[in-house]
């Protein structure tokens, strides 16, 4: 893989972008005071609400919410990886994608690699046909020549140097070989083949280009499976096998399973069950869940009965929470112990593994399940250390109306009112924001830290005519860290617009509150937004003045010398303040 495409090209990009054109290339926009008009490409509908604003550099659209700069839409429009629609917008405008970590030479080129991989991919597929024992063996895993072809399974001879010699005819090609994974070398600077006679599954990558390999020992042996070792082209935490198959396969994915091993995979493959990739034996990443996401709606993990399967749930699950946008489904299927999906598909067939989709429990389900078996839901205490339990999870959902629902499941388990659940989780300061005695009308309504990031994100520029109050860093209001930094890129920055900015934070688990945020209407003028801007930040300083107030009240008892000073100042300032208004 290439270095990253530093953050300056990005932002100097999405400056550069018209998002009009960019857009207006792909649908039919309508011009409308400053801002374009359409029909959004998002969802079905008759009279236009998504709009196009060329001053922020972003789209947004009031009926679905859906929301994003140039790249963005890309992303979302013609269903770019993230990279991919950075190569497409900068060839738009003639511009060189250029590389971290190649200050002067140019990135080495992966093509080469790829090539060879491609081509040693084709070379075991060859091996295989004059290989019985290997043909035998997949046979009697129960798979036939069209699934092998169609994953390109293949055969790695034994010996200790036959992919070497067959590919490694020069230094330059020896040198590939090894940045391509398919050689080792020893301490005594000998090579030798990586995969020896061994099945082996081609990975590819979203774009089928063969990026590294699995490969089965025959029968039984020490380890089962070898892989390849991250290279510039295969990492693997990004790659999931199968994927590129079944978006071969399939034009529409309701659902996508994700399960364990290869040979899970082929063997769904075979009986049919198309909408399968695997994890390359390591717990599943937000970015390949983001991936998924972005070619399905619903994503059902299938995961061994035994603990270690349990585990690997429970971590699918911390995953999965920041990802749950509305409309997304996320769902656990526990197999019984000592199977896998290849082998109860081999024993039951689809149809028993359809069967046993339907019983998958919802994420929500799960979590509260997970959190049951933790306490004794029969005592006051333990139901009040279920909500506690909850909480780190539950401040990880996105805002929207699964965290709404979610929280209503948990208050009615816990036996509280939902608003009485969030007011002891704090996980809105919105409720908080009516204990400030002078706060900004409108920031009354939304929450004073989510009033302030609106502004900063709609003004960039204001950050630089105000101050930011002392004290700040160390307060734990949600969102506020989130202010902080968005004030000190956009500080650093005086030029940088909306779109930049929300660019920055695309990998952020807050970005999907930002989208929200910046649909709403901003009621403030830029001539009014420094104003604003300060009286909210001294809005924000005075709760968390007042709840370290109160933390140390609580306390009473046992502060310590420096404590009480402290006690004695913040009961001044606050009262100070106070008698201003
Ligand atoms: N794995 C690995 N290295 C190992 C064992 C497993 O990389 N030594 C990865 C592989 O990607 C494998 C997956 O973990 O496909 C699941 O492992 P396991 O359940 O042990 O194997 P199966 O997929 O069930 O393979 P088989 O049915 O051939 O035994
Ligand atoms: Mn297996």
């Amino acid at each position: 893989m290439p270095g990253r495409i530093p953050q300056e090209f990005i932002d100097e990009l999405i400056d550069r972008a018209d998002i009009i054109e960019v857009i207006g290339n792909r649908i039919q926009l309508k011009k409308a005071g400053r801002e374009h008009k359409a029909c959004c490409p998002f969802h079905n509908e008759k009279t236009p609400s998504f709009t196009v604003s060329p001053d922020k550099g972003f789209y947004h659209c009031f009926g679905c919410g859906a929301h994003g700069t140039a790249l963005g839409f890309l992303m979302e429009h013609d269903h770019l990886e993230f990279v991919d629609a950075v190569e497409e917008l900068a060839s738009l405008y003639g511009m060189e994608v250029p590389r971290d970590q190649t200050p002067s030479a140019p990135a080495p080129p992966s093509a080469p690699l790829y090539e060879l991989l491609g081509e040693v991919a084709l070379f075991f597929r060859q091996c295989l046909r004059d290989h019985p024992r290997a043909i035998d063996y997949l046979k009697a895993r129960g798979l036939d020549g069209n699934t092998a072809k169609r994953y390109l399974i293949g055969y790695a001879p034994g010996g200790w140097d036959t992919v070497l010699k067959k590919f490694g005819d020069s230094d330059e090609l020896r040198e590939r070989l090894l940045k391509a994974g398919l050689i080792i070398e020893n301490e005594q600077s000998r090579s030798y083949d990586r995969f020896r006679d061994r099945v082996v599954f081609p990975i590819r990558d979203s774009r089928g280009r063969v990026v590294g390999f699995g490969g089965r020992i025959i029968d039984d042996g020490e380890p089962k499976y070898l892989n390849s070792p991250e290279t510039p082209v295969f990492h693997k935490g990004r790659e999931l096998y199968g994927l590129f198959e079944m978006r071969q396969a399939l034009r529409q994915l309701e659902r996508v399973l994700v399960v364990e091993g290869y040979m899970d995979v082929v063997a769904l493959a075979h009986h049919g069950i198309l909408n399968v990739v695997a994890t390359l034996g390591t717990a599943t990443t937000v970015d390949q869940l983001r991936r998924l996401f972005r070619t399905t709606q619903e994503v059902v993990f299938c995961f061994d009965g035994d603990r270690a399967g349990r585990e690997a749930a429970s971590r699918a699950l911390q995953v999965g929470l920041a990802e749950m946008r509305d409309g997304r489904q996320l769902r656990f299927l526990f197999l019984p112990e000592g199977q896998d999906p290849d082998s109860l598909v081999q024993s039951e067939g689809a149809e028993g593994l359809h069967q046993r989709l339907s019983g998958s429990v919802a994420l929500s389900e799960y979590l509260l399940t997970e959190l049951k078996a933790q306490t004794d839901m029969g005592t006051v205490d333990g139901r009040a250390r279920l909500a506690e339990l909850a909480r780190p999870l539950l401040s990880r959902l996105p805002e929207g109306v699964y965290r709404e629902l979610l929280l209503d499941r948990i208050a009615a388990e816990v036996g509280l009112s939902t608003a009485r659940l969030v007011d002891t989780l704090q996980l809105s300061n919105a409720a908080r924001a009516s204990v400030v005695r002078r706060p900004s009308v409108t920031g009354k309504r939304s929450g004073l830290v989510r009033h302030a990031i609106r502004l900063v994100l709609h003004y960039p520029s204001v950050a630089t005519e105000i101050q930011t109050p002392e004290g700040l860093e160390d307060a734990e209001q949600p969102g506020l860290a989130l202010l902080l930094e968005l004030l000190e890129l956009a500080r650093d920055r005086p030029d940088i617009n909306t779109a930049v900015l929300e660019e920055r934070l695309r990998d952020r688990p807050e970005a999907r509150h930002l989208t929200t945020l910046l649909g709403q209407e901003m009621l403030v003028d830029r001539d009014e937004a420094a104003a604003e801007l300060t009286g909210s930040l001294a809005g924000i300083q005075r709760q968390v003045h007042e709840q370290r107030l109160e933390s140390l009240i609580a306390r009473a008892d046992g502060l310590s010398a420096t404590e009480k000073q402290e006690f004695l100042r913040l009961q001044q300032n606050l009262s100070a303040e106070g008698d201003m208004t």
